[in-house]
């Protein structure tokens, strides 16, 4: 029986390329078209790819009835509508992050996928770092006992030119904020170890004009977790000149526990009673897009879960309802967002900033 899973990939830009080199990459895989409404792309996927070519999601469904698998790659405002595409077509889908704009929209999508008894996979490749994998085992097992308090910090980089050299990124409709478009993995990784959160209480501020960003720069989020404990969620996109950590920090009856650099790719700090810190593998490195950087580059990991789930062989490692659960959690996070008060803020006085 021939296991070879067709992938079809709609968005050729930074994360496309790399799910299509990932598919080309995967011996049970085979890449079978890709669709970018940016037609001046079609010579270099017909180069490096050697792929039929298509300026829409629509003519690529239409011409390959028989593929798999769709995965979206495009800017985060079309996820929705284009995996409701790929579902009516009785595809499986393979979603960026986020899964969609609004929780809405995400229940929208997973009651088209329980319709059509097909799989929406969530890209969450954080996961698969191994302090992610560590510090899922360590709460799995209750290592940490009751948890007391859980701080993320989020510190990065992103210069004029991210926003400029984009068509999407840094608008209200197709990227929706940091929260969405930065910082959804650790998000995730919060809601994958410590479940959901309640309470929210949140600042943002934008300090600084940069061109083409639509959104605040800051953001101090406080909360609790429906299971026990206090959180802060608190993060920047105007970090000088470079990236510079993506940071958790447990703190937990039975020990403390800190994974940072600059995408939560080492452990800082472990202090767990009856417990010896073990030595990981070391993380892969973040995708590099030249002027700026990522979270981990582990797409290798996503495409092979998908062949293996929908072999049989496997079980969905971010399932569509974590996707719509990380999409929840920003949108109630975003409930207190005031976007038009912080430009106000920031044209008026340089000392009142945080609504
Ligand atoms: N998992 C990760 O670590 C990771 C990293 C980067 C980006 N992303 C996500 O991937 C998505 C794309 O980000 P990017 O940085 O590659 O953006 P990008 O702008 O580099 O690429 C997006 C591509 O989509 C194409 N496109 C736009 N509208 C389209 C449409 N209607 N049909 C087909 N193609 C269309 C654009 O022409 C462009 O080539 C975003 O949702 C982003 O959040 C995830």
């Amino acid at each position: 029986m021939d296991n070879t899973i067709k992938f079809a990939i709609i968005g050729y830009g930074r994360i496309g390329k790399r799910h299509a080199e990932m598919v080309k990459q995967n011996k049970q895989s085979e890449l079978v078209a890709i669709a970018d409404i940016d037609e001046s792309l079609e010579e270099e996927v017909k180069e490096n790819f050697s792929v039929p070519f298509y300026n829409s999601i629509e003519a690529l469904l239409e011409a390959y009835p028989d593929i798999d698998v769709v995965n979206i790659c495009t800017p985060n405002g079309l996820h929705a509508e284009q995996a409701l595409m790929a579902l009516s077509a009785q595809h499986h889908v393979v979603c960026e992050k986020p899964m969609a704009l609004a929780k809405a929209d995400c229940e929208a999508v997973i009651s088209k996928a329980l319709h059509e008894s097909r799989h929406v996979f969530s890209v969450m490749q954080n996961r698969y770092s191994p302090p992610s994998v560590w510090l899922k085992s360590v709460m799995d097992q209750q290592l940490l006992g009751r948890i007391y308090q859980v701080q993320v910090n989020c510190y990065w980089n992103r210069e004029e030119e991210y926003y400029t050299g984009s068509t999407w990124k840094g608008s209200l409709e197709m990227d929706g904020g940091p929260l969405y478009t930065q910082f959804s993995h650790f998000i995730d990784t919060m809601f994958w170890l410590f479940g959901d959160i309640k309470d929210i209480k949140a600042r943002f501020g934008k300090f600084k004009e940069i061109e083409g960003n639509e959104f605040e720069d800051t953001g101090f989020i406080d909360f609790e977790f429906v299971d026990g404990g206090v959180g802060s969620f608190s993060y920047s996109t105007i970090i000088h000149d470079k990236n510079f950590e993506s940071s958790i920090t447990i703190i937990g009856e039975n020990g403390t526990i800190k994974v940072g650099g600059q995408y939560m790719e080492k452990i800082e700090y472990c202090h767990v009673k009856d417990y010896e810190q073990p030595v990981l593998q070391p993380s892969n490195p973040p995708n590099n897009y030249g002027d700026y950087k990522g979270s981990a580059a582990n797409h290798m990991y996503v495409i092979q879960n998908v062949v293996e789930t929908i072999n049989g062989d496997s079980k969905v490692t971010t399932n569509a309802l974590e996707g719509l659960k990380v999409v929840d959690i920003i949108e109630r996070m975003y409930e207190q967002r005031d976007l038009e008060s912080l430009q106000t803020a920031l044209k008026n006085s340089q000392s009142d900033l945080l609504v």
